[in-house]
């Protein structure tokens, strides 16, 4: 990483959007005064503010120290006894909620599902007694390899219950991928299905569960949901079936009275590494701020139909789909299959189908959405939508601008969250009935949460000042170290300043106090001694109406240190041309200036990406640079993409 320690802040956004007062009037926090005053308790006196919000949750015994921060160690909650699994349901058991839908499921056939609070407690309750019968004890590790289907919320909370620390592996993943994450953490147990349903395709997970036992010596058992039909082996002694083993079981399993501490779960993540990271989580810090997020910054009440569209692969799923929706007794709608099955208008069918009021995707869908067009959504009647929210990168202004018009017909406050799989829960958002919003920024941070942006040598940055997203104090559902590997937890996120957390983001905040992220550090280009945050380049890209899809990556450039070199899709009904090459070139220095214009901007179908959508710049990096791939490509969804990008390199 070079040492210079600015980053070039260049996007301007002057849209601001207050709260709508109808909307306002009946929210949980109902003002920006209101909020402030939250803020300030909090900041005062973080730890008095944590622990009058956890009273909130079930406890078998109350904590003795709210905080022990021996840095970057921290322990919340100390001498508390905690469960999660009765947190999100036996509490909700004795109140209305008893017979309340907790989950509505649909698969991508199209079949629904629904589990009351009590249904969903009488299989969890079930599926804990099966771990235990196979040998399950507290402290051990089982890996959930699934399709988004019930059973493995059911899997999660039932590991939950007896004190088993689950490790989800994205359904997408491959089997290498599963054999290096079960080996890592030594699962036991593996939890899988036969398959799962994507476009109209099975996706087989049980298959691939085979090939990685081979190699896993610590995995006892496997366990197996019956979800497509296709025809398994099943290994005597070690392949069992779901629905065998539940009909052999008691109703009924106490959940374990569990140390604050207790793991909860290990959730890999990539770094700037290829080792992924077993990022660890723990039991009451964790649940305390995934609840407290839940209910603030979606405004969530009871009689609200929420959707959270990721997969529950990934740490959103856990936070936002599972844990923090279940504990405040929510309905989650959750979805098996693709957006654009059988129709790109899926999500929007799915919404007018079953009245959704709160709706959270990412921004790589919010994209496809707009390329896909406007006919699909306007088709639709939205009108029970009366929240949105974004995750996962930074959101360009003139997708939020679609997103609030189009889907939201300018009358859903947005919440666009930052957070990470490290930080557990959000950070930095909006709150929907107190915060003026501004298209592509975070906001503000949460309550008790302490963001600012610094140089490299830990030095505080003016306004509009770009530089590294740091987290000054430590929070409640922090992650707690990298499973087996707390050296490299030290120097990955505490190394660069004692107590600090650098989120691995630059981001810069304006005269308002509002936080703008510009991407991931490692995606900052130095153009003539001028950073620039890619996103920014995107989002100028972005907001010609020409382009659908923008990735802007450095290539090395004798001159200027770095070039820049675009990759971009287009919407539907334009194709590229010269002219439009000199003209996006151009729009680029009509947003932002001269020194971000891309020396080469090559059009492309569609772009590389994880299967959480996330942009592989890396490779674009190498494409760009030598135009061929050499690093590690496990994580990309679609092969074929590479090998247009290269076909088109020729
Ligand atoms: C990285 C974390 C947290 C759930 C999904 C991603 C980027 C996330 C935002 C946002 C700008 C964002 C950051 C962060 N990011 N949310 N609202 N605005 N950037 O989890 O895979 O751990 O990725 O995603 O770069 O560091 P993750």
């Amino acid at each position: 990483m070079s040492t210079v320690t600015n980053i070039e802040s260049v996007l301007q956004e002057k849209r601001i959007f207050p709260p709508p007062p109808e909307f306002s009037a009946k929210a949980h926090i109902q003002s920006e005064a209101e909020l402030e005053r939250l803020r300030a308790e909090a900041h005062a006196d973080p730890e008095a503010f944590w622990a009058r919000m956890a009273e909130e949750l079930h406890w078998f015994k109350k904590w003795d120290t709210v905080l022990k921060w021996d840095p970057p160690h921290a322990e919340w909650f100390g001498g508390g006894l905690i469960n999660i699994s009765y947190n999100c349901l036996d509490r909700h058991l004795s109140t209305w909620r008893r017979n309340k839908a907790a989950l509505i499921w649909e698969g991508e056939p199209g079949e629904t599902r629904t589990y009351t609070y009590q249904q969903l407690h009488t299989e969890v309750c079930k599926f804990a007694n099966v771990l235990k019968h196979a040998g399950v004890m507290r402290g051990d590790r089982v890996a959930l390899y699934m399709p988004l289907i019930p059973e493995l919320a059911i899997s999660m909370l039932a590991c939950a219950r007896i004190g088993a620390t689950h490790s989800v592996v994205f359904g997408g993943f491959s089997s290498a991928a599963l054999i290096d994450r079960i080996n890592d953490a030594s699962c036991k147990v593996v939890v899988t299905a036969d398959g799962g349903w994507r476009r109209g395709k099975e996706v087989k997970l049980k298959a691939a569960v085979d090939e990685a036992v081979k190699e896993t010596p610590s995995v006892t058992a496997c366990i197996v949901v019956r979800r497509t039909g296709s025809q398994q082996e099943m290994q005597d002694g070690r392949d069992f079936w779901w629905h065998d083993l539940m009909e052999t079981v008691e109703t009924d399993c106490a959940a374990e009275e569990l140390d604050s501490e207790h793991p909860l779960y290990i959730l890999y993540t990539s770094g700037t590494t290829g080792k992924p990271k077993g990022i660890l989580h723990t039991t009451a810090g964790y649940l305390l701020q995934a609840h407290l997020t839940t209910k603030w910054v979606f405004d969530l009440k009871d009689e609200d139909l929420y959707w959270c569209t990721a997969d529950i692969g990934w740490v959103t799923g856990h936070s936002y789909v599972v844990y923090g929706p279940l504990s405040n007794g929510a309905t989650v709608l959750m979805y098996e299959g693709a957006p654009n099955f059988p129709e790109p208008d899926r999500f929007w069918s799915m919404i007018e189908k079953h009245r959704v009021n709160i709706f959270y995707t990412a921004p790589t869908a919010i994209r496809a959405f707009i390329k896909w067009g406007d006919s699909w959504p306007l088709k639709h009647d939205l009108s029970s939508l009366r929240l949105l929210g974004t995750v996962g990168e930074p959101i360009n202004p003139e997708a939020w601008m679609w997103y609030h018009r189009t889907i939201g017909k300018e009358r859903c406050p947005i919440v666009d969250t930052w957070w990470q799989t490290e930080t557990g829960a959000i950070m930095i958002t909006p709150i929907p009935g107190a915060t003026p919003t501004k298209p592509g920024s975070g906001t503000k941070p949460f309550p008790g949460i302490e963001p600012d942006i610094m140089t490299r040598e830990g030095k505080s940055v003016g306004p509009n000042e770009g530089g590294y997203l740091v987290l000054k104090r430590p929070w409640p559902s922090m992650l707690r170290t990298i499973w087996g590997d707390d050296e490299r937890y030290k120097q990955q996120y505490w190394s660069q300043i004692d107590g600090i957390y650098f989120a691995g983001d630059g981001a810069r905040r304006d005269p308002d106090g509002y936080f703008w992220i510009m991407g991931r550090i490692d995606d900052v280009i130095n153009v003539s001694g001028h950073r620039l945050g890619t996103a920014e380049i995107e989002s100028a890209l972005v907001s010609h109406a020409t382009v659908a899809e923008a990735a802007v990556v450095a290539r090395p450039d004798e001159l200027k240190g770095s070039g820049i070199v675009a990759f971009v899709t287009l919407e539907g009904s334009h194709s590229p041309s010269e002219a439009l090459n000199q003209e996006l070139r151009a729009h680029v220095v009509k947003e932002i200036g001269a020194l971000a214009r891309p020396d080469e901007i090559r059009f492309t179908d569609a772009l590389p990406k994880t299967r959480s959508g996330k942009i592989m710049r890396r490779l674009l990096r190498e494409i760009a640079t030598s135009g061929t791939v050499a690093g590690d490509v496990t994580t990309l969804e679609d092969f074929s993409v590479l090998e247009k990008l290269r076909a088109e390199e020729e």
